[in-house]
């Protein structure tokens, strides 16, 4: 008697002894979209530089303050340590990143997406998790970039 036993695509892989590296090329290679992990809304390199003493980027002065610019939004997260983040949500898309003092994450006003300092995704809408791009701060001048 023939034993039958449903499995899956990743059991077939696995059972022929290819390893987690291996399996996640094989379904590369049979959709593209399933290996792409990171958010279906593209955002774009940024470089620009924010100047502390405008009026514009005071909250930038006060811990726990932040401004949108250019799609990004920048927190001041601690004494002197600024996180910088995509406006534009990976969940749907929509520009309304936020950052949040009470909680120090970022918010997404559309549909609730939360995410950590880091840009992990710390609910069921930001499981894509978010872009962080890099900041440098030179005397008042805090440049923001990819
Ligand atoms: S678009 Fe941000 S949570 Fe849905």
């Amino acid at each position: 008697m023939i034993k039958r036993e449903i499995i899956n695509r990743k059991q077939f892989l696995t059972k022929l002894g290819l390893g987690t590296g291996a399996i996640m090329a094989t379904y590369c290679l049979g959709s593209l979209t399933s290996c792409d992990e990171g958010s279906d809304y593209k955002v774009g390199e940024v470089d620009f530089i924010l100047n502390l003493d405008e009026s514009s980027n005071d909250a930038l002065n006060t811990v726990g303050g932040y401004v949108s610019s250019n799609k990004v939004v920048i927190a001041l997260v601690s004494e002197r340590n600024f996180v910088a983040v995509t406006q534009i949500c990976s969940h749907q898309g929509a520009e309304n990143v936020t950052f949040r003092s009470m909680n120090s994450d970022f918010y997404c006003t559309k549909h609730g997406a939360i995410f950590d300092l880091e840009g992990n995704g710390l609910n069921s809408n930001g499981s894509k998790g978010i872009m962080v791009y890099k900041t440098s701060l030179s005397g008042n001048r805090l440049r923001i970039f990819s």
